[in-house]
């Protein structure tokens, strides 16, 4: 393995020092939670046993993920340390050295950095702003080989917002299936769109891998609680070895506030959804005045990624620098992306809808402030 850091991590606020920003709108995920939100849980807690747990994992959260979904069961679920490991366990099992894999890019960084360090040979599928950064199907048919192992997606999209629909997973998955390989979807915001969500993309097919977590909707991140869901058997199985060879299980604290919040899930998602609309209606509003920027309309999640118009005309690294220096506020910049700086990641989840208000403000002075190169 060829471990490289990336960008998004290094620059990443908690390595940053979260007191140098005041306004934080560079986070992927729902406001953080805190544990007393799920109520007390003390007596639950002082009698948890700090054994090793079920290796797949907490046996009631397993349910309560598939939970409604008729084609999938507990067994098809695997608990991982976020999303982000599961990613992991997903690309050292399924790709040796020199193997084939197509990936959307832009996209969040551990799905393309962990096929690179293994050595495989990434085929981009690049999503364009001025195609709304849809996917070109015929654009991934093409990229496939006979050394591919599968097709990574990942919807609602991380950075733009960009959603799947129904019928495009359905001819990504018949199209694996075509070629015997595996479609990953990397659903972590799959709860968090404006319309109804699509079913589990596990449900789609068993050459389907999915992955998610507690971190993004749910503004848990620091349980670091992901899962891959898969109905083939014999691959959970290897996921299974993999992840034990790893860390064993997870940690059955962790996997118990995880339990306790699954099952208040409903009550917090709806004042998350509320939250969550109230804030993309502030940003809509304000992309709707702004003379320097434009946009593809996220479809879900909590991000958006605007760019600058006419980037030549600007001190684009300056405008960085400035709005973190002087504004104190913070945005994703593209080469976090792999896409240039004048693309900025906003995060309108996290944030108080007050910061959120002063760090658009921010943004619109200091675009303005840092004008000529
Ligand atoms: C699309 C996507 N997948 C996976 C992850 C990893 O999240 P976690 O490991 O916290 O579940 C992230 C985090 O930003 C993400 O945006």
């Amino acid at each position: 393995m060829q471990y490289k850091r990336m960008p998004i991590e290094i620059e990443s606020p908690e390595q940053m020092g979260y007191d140098r920003i005041r306004n934080n709108l560079s986070e992927s995920s729902y406001t953080d939670a805190m544990l007393r939100d799920i109520g007390d849980l003390s007596p639950v807690l002082k009698d948890l046993v700090l054994c090793y747990g079920s290796h797949a994992g907490h046996e009631g959260l397993r349910e309560l993920i598939v939970k409604d979904n008729a084609l999938l069961i507990k067994e098809d679920v695997l608990l991982t340390m976020g999303a982000a490991a599961g990613l992991f366990i997903i690309a050292t099992t399924l790709l040796e050295p020199g193997d084939e894999m197509v990936v959307i890019r832009p996209n969040y960084a551990t799905n393309l950095e962990t096929p690179r360090a293994i050595g495989a040979r990434l085929h981009y599928i690049d999503l364009r702003f001025e195609e709304g950064f849809s996917l070109d199907l015929r654009a991934v048919e093409k990229a496939i080989t006979a050394r591919t192992k599968y097709i990574s997606v990942t919807t609602p999209h991380n950075p733009t917002g960009v959603c799947l629909s129904h019928e495009e997973l359905q001819t990504l998955t018949a199209l694996a299936k075509a070629h015997h390989i595996h479609l990953l979807v990397d659903e972590t915001y799959r709860d968090m769109v404006f319309g109804k969500p699509l079913p589990l993309a596990a449900t789609y097919g068993d050459n389907v891998i999915s992955i998610s977590s507690l971190s993004k909707t749910y503004g848990l991140p620091g349980l670091r609680m992901g899962w891959i869901i898969c109905r083939n058997q014999h691959l959970m199985e290897t996921f299974l070895a993999a992840k034990e060879q790893i860390h064993i299980c997870g940690s059955p604290l962790d996997e118990e506030v995880a339990f306790r919040y699954m099952q208040q899930r409903e009550t917090h998602f709806q004042r998350i959804t509320r939250d969550i609309r109230e804030k993309f209606r502030i940003v809509k509003t304000w992309m709707e005045g702004q003379d320097d920027l434009e946009w593809v309309e996220p479809a879900g999640g909590c991000v958006c990624f605007p760019r600058m118009k006419r980037p030549e005309q600007k001190d684009v690294d300056g405008f960085h620098r400035l709005l973190l220096e002087k504004y104190s506020t913070y945005t994703g910049r593209g080469h976090w992306f792999e896409m240039p700086d004048h693309y900025m990641r906003i995060g309108f989840g996290w944030p108080a809808v007050d910061k959120l208000e002063e760090g658009l403000k921010s943004i619109t002075e200091c675009l303005r402030a840092s004008g000529q190169k």
